[in-house]
């Protein structure tokens, strides 16, 4: 299914259900150096092996039921796969979202930026979440930048067990809330006008 599709600079930037097809894409990205594992302080020795990420993965594929706790979806440019997100709901609707641009030469052409406003109301839509926390690493400039036009940080602090892979470290949080959906459009609308 098809959940978003904005224009950007970069040309047309999508947002649809993962596919299993994909998978590999993923492994090779956490297993063969396609991420800055340094960089976004992943914790090695929980990333698995690329079976066990396989198997998460196929996990993760949409089953339609609101309440699946793990749910990936990806992201595309001209119809092509350049990365993926995954959203990760709790009980009390609570939840965290990860966001991937995994082809790098597809990065800082603005597709996060317009997709920002879609990818939330598609967790809201495909889910029971009522809140989403963004726990974003104070270092991470390009994730930082792309949601300052959106949602101010809440509150910036040490989080020992971050959401995912991550390390223990300096983390901005922000949340965001059913009712601020359309907010989030409106914002992208002055900022393209
Ligand atoms: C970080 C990331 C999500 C940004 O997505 P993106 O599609 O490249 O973001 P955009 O192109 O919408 O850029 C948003 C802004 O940040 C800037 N930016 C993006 N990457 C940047 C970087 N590495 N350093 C400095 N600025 C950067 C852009 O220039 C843009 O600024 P502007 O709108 O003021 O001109 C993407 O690079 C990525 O997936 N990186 C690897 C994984 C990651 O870090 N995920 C987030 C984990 S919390």
């Amino acid at each position: 299914m098809i959940h978003a599709a904005q224009n950007c600079r970069a040309g047309l930037a999508g947002l649809r259900d993962f596919e299993e097809s994909e998978i590999e894409a993923i492994v090779a990205y956490w297993h063969g150096g396609g991420a800055d594992l340094a960089h976004l302080g992943i914790d090695v020795a929980r990333m698995g092996t690329p079976d066990d990420m396989r198997r998460w993965y196929r996990s993760r594929l949409r089953s339609g039921d609101k309440a699946q706790p793990q749910i990936a979806y990806a992201i595309t440019l001209d119809g092509n796969f350049v990365g993926y997100t995954q959203l990760n709901q709790y009980e009390g609707g609570v939840a965290y979202s990860h966001w991937h641009i995994v082809a790098r030469d597809t990065r800082a052409l603005g597709i996060s930026s317009a997709l920002y406003p879609h990818r939330i109301k598609m967790y809201f839509d495909t889910s029971e979440i009522e809140r989403l926390t963004h726990q974003t690493r104070t270092r991470n400039v390009g994730v930082n930048r792309m949601l300052d036009k959106f949602v101010t940080v809440a509150e910036t602090g040490f989080v020992a067990n971050p959401d995912g892979l991550a390390l223990p470290g300096e983390f901005h949080m922000r949340h965001v809330t059913r009712a601020d959906v359309p907010g989030l459009f409106e914002i992208a609308a002055r900022s393209t006008a």
